[in-house]
């Protein structure tokens, strides 16, 4: 298999016509990223999204590394994602009621700390509606065919003709050779697919919003509070992110020239959807945010932000727990599903944008290799290469969130890396591209000679390394932080 060197770009046209018709069904990270991937190993591509438009909305998310090496084959891309990364951003520690903890400090100079190369950090905290223009913006470059406003219900194949499709609210049927759901938690693909788990309501939620920042004006105090950081190297006005660590609760604020954001983290209220268009007002908030958060209140300066916050912007994100689940694929191998359609993540763990991404570049990678003539073998080994490593990085969200939800302060003073998520280098370093080509053949061969994905040692990991994948439950976690016991994450190297 040809070695992809990492200064070793392909863009679009490296790639011969593959002849395989690839129908994707979302335009979220995952179905983009999956759009224009599949367009440049070759593949024909059409999308379908239920609604009139790309969605643009959100706040942030952290886009790890893992997931933006493939931006070497798309220099525009390259290009405005370098422009849109804060990489000037500093960092200051709270505890929530106010205390300043840790002093602001460039986020280079914490990686550099924490034995990290700044220029390649383990990912960034970017602005989801930021990303999804610069996806916009290639999109439309390239030409895909997006049609909008088709709303899929239902999936199907045909294991005889080796067709795949699905129907839209609207009864128009769509058909291609392989099917890629990419319509996020709950796929309409699960009644094919057969992976659908049971939603556990964690009894958290968390309050998100942003908002251009001369909202501020109105309050002086507050402004100056959450200002800009000045750089006293050159006198450059810098973004800052302040996290504010409590028992039971965190949050997090970003400030940019134009754009404020906050995120807190809390018990649920009632209010709480899935849903990232489920607004409430301030006025809820101020009036739950001391619940749960032990005997300090919050800091009044945080609450004088929230108020501040305009009308219908605060999303009230309720937080679902799920199993992993390694059924990903129908029973044909003709549709598969990927992002948050396979697996969902808890927005602490800083992986759910991550590991969309991945998903998307192995399939298209995986199809390429494959071939027209072998796409069910292709969709298998895809999902193989990456299920365990999504079920790691899964639990690791849990451990993370645990860690930021109830800081130890007194921990943190002898150690400050504790106030911050573990970012290990399985995690980061990982080259989606890259692995799909070094282990395809392998993976492909103890497929054939029947070995359980679990028990194969004979693939280098893309998951801790040593590590022996046992399944595990959310319930089973739970129980042990009932107990106070750490999560326990398994065997193999985590850090
Ligand atoms: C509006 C919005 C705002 C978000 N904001 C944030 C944020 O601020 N921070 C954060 O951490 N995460 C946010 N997320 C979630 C985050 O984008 C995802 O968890 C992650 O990127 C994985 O993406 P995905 O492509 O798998 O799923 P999603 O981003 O959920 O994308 C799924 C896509 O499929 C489409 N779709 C769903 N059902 C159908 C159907 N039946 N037929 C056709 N199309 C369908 C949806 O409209 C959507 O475009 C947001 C998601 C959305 C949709
Ligand atoms: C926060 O609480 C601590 C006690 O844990 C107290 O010493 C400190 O003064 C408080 N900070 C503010 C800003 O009120």
């Amino acid at each position: 298999m040809p070695y992809i060197d990492d200064s070793d770009s392909k863009p679009v046209g490296s790639y011969p016509n593959s002849g395989i018709d690839v129908l994707i069904v979302g335009t979220g990270l995952a179905g983009l990223t999956a759009s224009i991937e599949c367009i440049r190993k070759g593949h024909n591509v059409r999308v379908l999204e239920r609604y009139g438009d790309i969605n643009t909305a959100g706040d942030m998310y952290f886009m790890g590394l893992s997931a933006t090496k493939f931006f070497k084959h798309w220099p525009e891309m390259a290009k405005e994602f370098k422009e849109i990364s804060m990489s000037n951003a500093w960092i200051e520690t709270f505890k929530h009621n106010g205390s300043r903890m840790i002093p602001p400090l460039k986020v280079a100079d914490r990686l550099r700390d924490a034995g990290l190369d700044p220029d390649t950090p383990p990912g960034r905290f970017q602005m989801r509606p930021l990303v999804y223009k610069m996806y916009v913006r290639q999109v439309e470059r390239l030409g895909v065919q997006i049609q909008f406003g088709k709303r899929v219900v239902d999936y199907f194949e045909d294991k005889m003709s080796g067709k795949a499709g699905v129907v839209t609210d609207q009864g128009e049927r769509f058909e291609a050779d392989v099917v890629i759901a990419a319509d996020g938690v709950g796929s309409k693909s699960q009644k094919l697919v057969g992976g659908q788990v049971r939603a556990m309501k964690s009894g958290r939620a968390m309050w998100r919003a942003a908002f251009p920042i001369h909202h501020l004006d109105k309050n002086p105090e507050v402004k100056e509070f959450f200002k800009m950081q000045k750089n006293p190297a050159n006198g450059e006005e810098e973004p800052i992110i302040r996290t504010w660590l409590g028992p039971g609760t965190y949050a997090m604020t970003l400030t940019r020239s134009d754009t404020m954001i906050w995120i807190m983290n809390h018990d649920v209220t009632g209010s709480e959807k899935e849903s990232w268009s489920n607004t409430i007002e301030s006025d809820e908030v101020l009036a739950n945010m001391d619940k749960g958060v032990g005997p300090l209140p919050w800091a009044p300066m945080f609450k004088e932000l929230i108020k501040l916050t305009p009308s219908n912007t605060i999303v009230n994100f309720e937080l679902f727990w799920r199993n992993p689940q390694p059924k990903w694929a129908s029973p044909a191998a003709r549709v598969v599903n990927i992002g948050d359609a396979a697996h969902s993540f808890l927005p602490a763990s800083g992986n759910g944008a991550t590991q969309a991404i991945e998903d998307a570049i192995s399939l298209a990678s995986c199809l390429q290799i494959g071939g027209k003539e072998n796409i069910p073998e292709a969709v298998r080994a895809h999902v193989r290469i990456r299920f365990i490593r999504n079920a790691c990085a899964q639990k690791l969200g849990f451990s993370n969130a645990e860690l930021l939800q109830d800081t130890d302060w007194s921990k943190v003073k002898l150690d400050p890396r504790r106030a911050q998520p573990k970012l290990p280098s399985w995690v980061w370093g990982h080259d989606p591209e890259k692995y799909a080509y070094e282990v395809y053949d392998q993976v492909v061969e103890s497929m054939r000679r029947g070995v359980p994905f679990d028990e194969d040692d004979s693939i280098p990991p893309n998951y801790p390394p040593g590590y022996k994948y046992e399944p595990w439950s959310i319930e089973q976690i739970m129980e042990d932080m009932r107990n106070g016991k750490p999560v326990e994450l398994g065997s193999g190297n985590w850090d």
